[in-house]
């Protein structure tokens, strides 16, 4: 899978660095070279001679260690990488790069490199949370370093909350992603939105609907793998976060409204698998209802149409719908790419099996803007993301 790629793994000095032995072994498993960098503080966590054994190459760590030879490695490595990844990044390495700062091997090799640079933070939530740290992770992002999420959970200092390393599994699939696809979405900015919103009633109860979000993740997810920076804006699902894909979380349509709003002048291409719900209540009321002998009435008011608002600015942007629909699949289908300005819209009848909500497959029609409707079949959901990432390349 990863045959001849050349990976640099940076180890910095966190108590993630126990992880890395594991996902080095996967990543030689799968016929990558990789060659490990490690700060002087990583080697007090795991040493060298374990990195050493695993990736069957030898093992950087200082940089005079090699008198005479560091200056051809930092350079003839920076050159030969496919990626390099910083595994687990500390605060530290992310500020020192940040700030353009070369001062070890690890951090030369990052600066003179033309790699892509993958950075998994792993950190004390406050530290992740610092808006220095933040600050310094959005400054890079900006200069396309991309970043795997840390996970939340208990952290090794005993706090509680972000800053976990993900699953070793979850970064490698990422690494196999960023590697193994066609690239062609380098250098675009894709907006997905996924999942349902919900709309509250009161603090308890809510309005949704059944998406699953899996559909929209699997949009994210094969952006990410051809090259795409990705901003996933997601209602609540039950799903991982895909690795390397900027992630925010809104709750209602309104909230969803206002996300895509912020990021949409950022974006290439969007892509609205969000199923939004099209009502909320008129009144959200503060306290739980408790309930009376008789009926509720519940009056509702229109969500903003996210879609409408992007069509009405779509300028040179290649924007995308879905229709989730039970009757009239076409002909409502292709109502909506007209109304909404869209180049093509992605229509699934969701009362046919293996298709729409929750399900792994789907099946689907997409409808042109002059009336041109192309039917694939039964698909998996990964399949389908790529089927509707290749039409969305034809466009660009
Ligand atoms: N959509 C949106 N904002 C809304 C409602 C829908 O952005 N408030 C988007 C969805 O993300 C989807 C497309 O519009 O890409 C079509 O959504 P759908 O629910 O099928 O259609 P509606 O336009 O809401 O029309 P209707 O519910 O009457 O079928």
């Amino acid at each position: 899978m990863l045959t001849d790629k050349c990976i640099i793994v940076g180890v910095t000095g966190g108590i993630a660095a126990y992880k890395v032995p594991d996902l080095i072994s996967k990543l030689v498993k799968a016929k990558a070279e990789v060659h490990v960098i490690m700060t002087e503080s990583a080697t007090k966590f795991i040493t060298p001679l374990s990195l050493q054994t695993i990736s069957r190459n030898p093992v950087i760590s200082g940089m005079f260690d090699t008198p005479g030879e560091w200056e051809v490695q930092h350079v003839s490595l920076a050159d030969r990488a496919d990626l390099l990844l910083v595994v687990p990044a500390t605060a530290n390495i992310i500020g020192k790069v940040c700030a353009g700062i070369a001062d070890d091997m690890l951090s030369t090799t990052i600066m003179a490199t033309r790699a892509p640079v993958v950075f998994a933070p792993a950190m004390n939530v406050n530290m992740y949370e610092n808006p220095l740290v933040q600050a310094n992770i959005a400054k890079l992002k900006s200069h396309g370093y991309r970043f795997i999420e840390p996970a939340t959970g208990l952290l090794a200092c005993g706090y509680e909350g972000k800053g976990r390393l993900p699953e070793v599994n979850t970064i490698f699939e990422a690494i196999c992603g960023l590697l193994g696809a066609a690239k062609d979405l380098a250098g675009k900015t894709v907006l997905v939105t996924a999942g349902p919103t919900r709309e509250y009633i009161d603090p308890v109860r809510f309005l949704t609907n059944g998406s699953s979000g899996k559909m929209g993740y699997a949009i994210a997810k094969a952006a990410r793998d051809r090259g795409a920076r990705v901003i996933l804006v997601s209602g609540p699902v039950n799903i991982p976060v895909p690795a390397g894909v900027a992630h925010v979380p809104v709750i209602s349509a309104r909230e969803m409204f206002d996300a895509v709003v912020k990021h949409y002048t950022e974006a290439d291409i969007i892509i609205k698998t969000a199923a939004v719900a099209d009502y909320q209540p008129k009144e959200k009321l503060e306290s739980k209802l408790k309930k009376g002998p008789g009926d509720w009435n519940l009056e509702l008011e229109r969500t903003p149409d996210i879609l409408q608002y992007l069509g009405e600015k779509k300028g040179n942007r290649i924007l995308v719908g879905f229709a989730a629909e039970t009757d009239n699949l076409v002909q409502n289908a292709s109502v909506k790419v007209q109304a909404k300005n869209l180049d093509f819209i992605v229509a699934n009848d969701i009362t046919q099996p293996g298709a729409g909500f929750g399900t792994d497959t789907n099946v689907v029609k997409i409808i042109y803007r002059d009336g041109r409707v192309e039917e694939l079949d039964k698909l998996d959901k990964k399949e389908i993301a790529h089927h509707i990432l290749d039409r969305v390349v034809n466009l660009l």
